[in-house]
């Protein structure tokens, strides 16, 4: 099929995320998208698997969302947020922190992800600058962990593929450690606390999952674990629940189900309904009460020009209606039914080491996968968007998926991985 004008003249322009563009797979044009499908510029049409990095938990082009996207257009796209303010960004800071767990109280607004962690990074170190501590100025975060992209972002993650040591001399160094989960983990937890807690300004982690580390679960005994350990040793936590937040553990956020506050959290993915770049780092009024102060030093040093963007805000509120309105968590436990059942097959399949699910995530990890681009060409052949990546074949469908789309997905999974 030939490509459109747009793609053969533009591709030679674009840089792809982690891609090796000599030997890329070229990407799929993609002219739509409506509910849980991509429509490609082509006319093929895709059931979607992963929901765009599980951002759009409503599925696509909601219209309620895109109602108020457009009413926000004609009143005003963006203003700068820097002495000004305005009600769609004050709306969804009431109303996030009258969802979020405990007495998470003052949110900051970026515009990524990783934005969000940088911010978190920096609450965290000057809580300790301000308060005339010295020297607590690295962070505590777990193998297996992901952050994002940006320098800091990356120096508390994993060093997942080569990243980190390809970056190592220009990162910040911080500890990374196991997650305390078993007798062995736990001890070397509680052992590098003894030894380092002084050093440290706080723990980041991403409770209940890990994503793009690995798709990899742990208990809400580890959260709790972290949380007393933060307590004793006077620790700020950080949870990153830009991956997991908004019911994709079935819960609104994970922390929620361990029964944990974080003194700070991270937002963004799904805060818009996957429509566009917002993010928050919502902290503790203790936090907030530390640079609360008659010294202009003591002021949180960050400002992003796009921050609350008021067209995101408002598909944001829009995004928390539809949570108020429509029973998004008990979806969210039916698709686990359904991920449960549709990927059990799996488990019997040569080279399959794990099958796992949580919420509305669902993963067949694999011995190893030899061919990554051939195993995603033969998904987008059976017609389902699946992103495999590393030994990991995952889908974090958007949460409003139909029962017969979801068993397109899980069948399509199942059928892929048992021809070899
Ligand atoms: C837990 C977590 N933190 C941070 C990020 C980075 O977010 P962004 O890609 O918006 O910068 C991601 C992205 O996948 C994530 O899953």
């Amino acid at each position: 099929m030939t490509a459109p004008d747009w793609y053969t003249s533009g591709f030679p322009h674009i840089w792809l995320p982690y891609t090796q563009m000599k030997t890329v797979m070229p990407p799929l044009a993609v002219s739509h998208t409506h509910g849980t499908r991509i429509g490609l510029a082509d006319g093929r049409e895709l059931i979607d698997g992963i929901a765009s990095w599980w951002t759009a938990c409503h599925g696509y082009n909601h219209p309620h969302i895109r109602a108020a996207v457009s009413s926000q257009l004609d009143l005003m796209p963006h203003v700068m947020f820097g002495g000004l303010t305005h009600k769609p960004a004050l709306r969804l800071a009431e109303r996030l922190v009258k969802m979020l767990p405990g007495d998470l109280d003052r949110v900051f607004f970026s515009d990524s992800g990783s934005v969000a962690v940088e911010v978190a990074l920096k609450m965290a170190t000057q809580y300790w600058l301000n308060k005339n501590v010295r020297k607590r100025s690295t962070f505590l975060a777990f193998k297996g962990g992901y952050h994002g992209d940006t320098i800091a972002a990356m120096s508390v993650s994993d060093p997942a593929e080569g990243m980190h040591k390809l970056f190592d001399g220009l990162l910040p160094k911080h500890f990374v450690i196991d997650l305390p989960s078993d007798e062995k983990t736990i001890a070397a937890f509680d052992k590098f606390l003894k030894e380092h807690a002084g050093e440290l300004a706080g723990i980041i982690v991403e409770p209940l999952v890990q994503g793009a580390g690995g798709m990899l679960f742990h208990g809400q005994e580890v959260l709790q674990r972290i949380r007393a350990a933060a307590d004793r040793y006077m620790l700020l936590l950080i949870a990153d629940e830009i991956f997991t937040g908004f019911g994709r553990t079935g819960s609104m956020f994970a922390c929620d189900s361990a029964g944990i506050v974080p003194d700070i959290i991270t937002l963004s993915k799904a805060l818009t309904g996957g429509t566009m770049a917002l993010a928050a780092t919502v902290a503790r009024g203790k936090i907030f009460d530390a640079f609360w102060s008659d010294d202009p030093k003591h002021a949180l040093m960050h400002g992003p020009t796009f921050m609350a963007n008021p067209l995101a805000c408002a598909a944001a509120n829009a995004s928390l209606d539809l949570f108020d309105l429509e029973p998004r968590l008990a979806q969210a436990m039916d698709i686990s039914e359904g991920l449960e059942a549709g990927l059990a097959p799996c488990r019997d399949i040569a080279g399959v080491k794990d099958v796992r699910v949580k919420g509305a995530i669902g993963v067949v990890e694999l011995d190893r996968i030899d061919d990554l681009n051939a195993l995603k060409n033969r998904f987008v052949e059976a017609g389902v968007w699946v992103r495999p990546f590393n030994n990991i074949v995952y889908l974090t469908p958007a949460l409003t998926i139909s029962d017969e789309d979801l068993n397109t997905l899980t069948a399509a999974i199942v059928d892929v991985l048992r021809k070899p």
